[in-house]
């Protein structure tokens, strides 16, 4: 049982690259199951749209995921209530549209939980994530409520993400994380068996920064006239983990970081 989780999709870029190479990855690779966070889709590089998401599952992607930017196209918050693939953090403040929590099917038929959970540290105002994981875990369990368990933890800062990852150590079969748009070389499987990875980095142009145009971004720090900023265009690297996981424990028999095509070394 293999599962793959793509980071942030950034703009035309980023859905360009997974349009073109997820069938072919899923088959080649034996892919059951594929997470993408799609938080930046869309064309200005902020939210995504039902068409996005649609292109997104007609390519192969079981679950989308999101965070900070959920909201940023306005008929998300409409389209999340019909569309149970897409999640929005658990932890957003009640009430909010959608759900933050789905199990699903694999290919093979195994139940899969998804977990959408947003970091606290310099974001958007959400729940307590540690309160909001502690209280998911009391309420489900690995084996019992679903075959294998992937925790998208979107936040900025790597000492959340690593406390989020032991917490679950055991309990989920993966806890990446999502959002910095940079990947960080430390996939792992943890002592109890969870697969771990601070940042999956995004699915974008990376001559760029963090996806956007660099030029706009540097004048933005420099506080030069604003521009409309905008997504970079270039060919992206597709970034992510794959997980093998052992069918009888739902843990991580094993993982690797996932990086092709544009501007980073590949490791595939
Ligand atoms: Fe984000």
């Amino acid at each position: 049982m293999k599962i793959l989780f793509l980071g942030d999709v950034v703009g035309v870029s980023g859905r360009s690259m997974i349009l073109k190479n997820l069938l072919p990855k899923i088959n080649d690779d034996k892919i059951d199951f594929v997470v993408v966070n799609g938080e930046n889709a869309a064309d200005t590089g902020v939210g995504l749209t039902e068409e996005i998401c649609r292109d997104l599952f007609n390519c192969g992607v079981d679950v989308v995921t999101t965070g900070n930017h959920v909201w940023d196209q306005k008929e998300t918050m409409t389209h999340i209530e019909k569309e149970k693939r897409l999640l929005r953090p658990k932890n957003l403040f009640e009430p909010s549209p959608g759900k933050g929590f789905g199990i699903f099917k694999a290919k093979n038929g195994m139940r899969v939980g998804v977990l959408n959970l947003m970091g606290n540290v310099f974001m958007k105002k959400c729940e307590d994530v540690f309160e909001a994981a502690e209280k998911f875990m009391k309420k489900y369990k690995l084996k019992e409520d679903y075959d294998f368990l992937l925790v998208d933890f979107h936040g900025e800062i790597t000492s959340e993400k690593g406390a989020i990852g032991h917490l679950f150590d055991g309990k989920a079969t993966l806890v990446v994380g999502s959002h910095t748009h940079i990947p960080t070389n430390d996939a792992r499987v943890l002592k109890a068996g969870t697969a771990y990875q601070t940042d999956a980095g995004m699915c974008g142009d990376y001559d760029s920064v963090i996806g956007m145009n660099k030029e706009n971004s540097i004048n933005r720090f420099l506080k030069k006239k604003s521009i409309k900023h905008f997504p970079a265009t270039g060919e992206a690297s597709l970034c992510g983990v794959i997980v093998e996981c052992d069918i009888e424990t739902g843990l991580a028999r094993n993982v690797k970081s996932f990086i092709y095509g544009g501007e980073l070394k590949n490791s595939h």
